[in-house]
């Protein structure tokens, strides 16, 4: 790999922007995701959204992908194609979306409660945005990237939750996924030194269970191997010296 590429102010600007155009879509999914609608219909409006603000999906066509957001339910980690399925009182649903604008990228994620859901759904969802949080929190210059690791893994553990080990969140610019790599485990003080002019897209999947993964036969959509439920956050956000920008807020 070309090592880690650092970002000029004027690029950060229009990553800015491109992480504008993400958080809006995200809150319009907030609004559309509920029981009765299908994944298929969030896809469609999310799309037009999307184009509407100057942009471009992401995801479509990035490895062959057929859609611009991921929906994932209950079991399903990330990836999940959107489709026919209706969301029904009682699910979760992680909603992962990328944009390209004038070149750069923004990504990010979040988990939705559909109508009423169970207790332990409802602690899932906190506990990985909190633990995404803490990861974040350590994205300052001076800092390692597996400094961010340790925080996520360390809260969603301690919580009683497990952290995938397959997928991890990734540097972010001209390209959807850049050096570095940032997993959601491992000890502390590891890997590349955090600079002002990085951008990172942090994004832990935990799960209710035990971390274990396997992917469906459509050669995409992750589910967890005993069934049990899985949440899914992510932010773009920059280093600075001071505390890390998050852009997809
Ligand atoms: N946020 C995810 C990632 O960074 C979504 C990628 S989906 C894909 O990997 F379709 F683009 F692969
Ligand atoms: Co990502």
């Amino acid at each position: 790999m070309g090592g880690i590429e650092l970002k000029s102010p004027s690029e950060l600007e229009i990553m800015r922007q491109a992480g504008r155009i993400v958080s809006g879509l995200l809150k319009l999914m907030e609004k559309e995701a509920k029981p009765g609608v299908s994944t298929q219909k969030l896809d469609e409006i999310a799309e037009k959204f999307v184009r509407s603000q100057g942009a471009e999906p992401a995801f479509k066509g990035y490895y062959g992908y057929p859609a611009t957001i991921c929906a994932s339910i209950n079991d399903e980690v990330v990836h999940g194609i959107p489709g026919k399925r209706i969301l029904n009182d009682g699910d979760i649903i992680g909603v992962d979306v990328g944009v390209i604008l004038k070149g750069y990228f923004s990504d990010a994620a979040r988990t939705f409660a559909i109508g009423t859901v169970d207790a332990e759904s409802q602690k899932l969802i906190r506990v990985t945005r909190e633990a995404m949080m803490r990861g974040i929190a350590q994205a300052v210059e001076g800092n390692r990237i597996s400094d961010i690791s340790a925080a996520v893994q360390a809260y969603a553990e301690k919580e009683g939750f497990s952290v995938v080990r397959e997928y991890v969140g990734h540097g972010i610019g001209r390209n959807l996924h850049e050096d570095p790599q940032v997993p959601n485990y491992g000890k502390p003080g590891e890997g590349p030194k955090l600079v002002t002019g990085m951008a990172l897209a942090i994004e832990p999947m935990i799960n209710a269970g035990s971390h274990e993964v396997k992917v469906l036969a459509d050669g995409w959509t992750v589910v967890t191997r005993d069934g049990k439920r899985s949440a899914h956050f992510e932010q773009t956000i920059f280093i600075t010296k001071t505390k890390p920008e998050i852009v997809t807020e």
